[in-house]
């Protein structure tokens, strides 16, 4: 069972104050909820037959807050904790639980999306790089993994230091059009 449908592109990048509640609530709704209820009626019948296999697509901003994509990283956070904590339980009973962290990959969601969007994947290549992790039963997979090892680097710093770095990205990212 894949759970990939998600709020993403655009409509989720405003900065906190403008950002209508309605839209934080949907990506909530669809992102965190939506993902958790679309699992919830397998676990049981899965288990009893002790196999089976959950996928859910996350995102690289699981590992990283960042405020004009507050509600969107969180609900992809919330989304890995929980997938990683059904997986301590599920796969020693044979159904193993695979998180994929996608960087950036061109699909129709992210063509509204006004922000740098760097090691941008094509779809095929991304679906190859899932299509592995799903027959290789990984628990978590980041791709592209460079991205995914600095997103997780600065996530570690200290935030008096790691912020600034931040907005300066987030700054430089907007004067340059993107
Ligand atoms: N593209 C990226 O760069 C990227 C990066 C990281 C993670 N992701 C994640 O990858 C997943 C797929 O995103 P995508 O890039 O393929 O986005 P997309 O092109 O916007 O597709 C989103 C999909 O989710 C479905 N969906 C949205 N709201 C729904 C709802 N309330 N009920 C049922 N289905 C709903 C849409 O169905 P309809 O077409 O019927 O509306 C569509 O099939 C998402 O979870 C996204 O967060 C994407």
């Amino acid at each position: 069972m894949v759970a990939n449908a998600g709020l993403a592109g655009g409509k989720t990048v405003l900065a906190p104050a403008d950002m209508p509640w309605q839209i934080t609530r949907d990506i909530f709704q669809i992102n965190l909820l939506g993902a958790i209820a679309t699992f919830t009626p397998f676990l049981r019948p899965m288990l009893q037959r002790g196999r089976g296999q959950l996928v859910a697509i996350s995102s690289l901003s699981a590992d990283i807050g960042i405020a004009p994509a507050a509600a969107y990283c969180a609900s992809k956070a919330g989304l890995t904790q929980y997938m990683q904590a059904l997986d301590q339980d599920l796969r020693p009973r044979g159904v193993p639980v695979t998180l994929i962290h996608p960087g950036f990959v061109r699909t129709p969601a992210i063509d509204d999306l006004q922000t740098a969007m760097p090691m941008m994947f094509e779809l095929d290549d991304a679906l190859d790089i899932i299509e592995r992790a799903i027959t290789g039963k990984r628990r978590l997979t980041r791709f592209p993994w460079i991205l995914g090892l600095l997103y997780r680097l600065v996530w570690m710093l200290p935030g008096a230091v790691r912020d600034p770095m931040i907005r300066l990205a987030l700054s430089a990212a907007s004067k340059s059009g993107k």
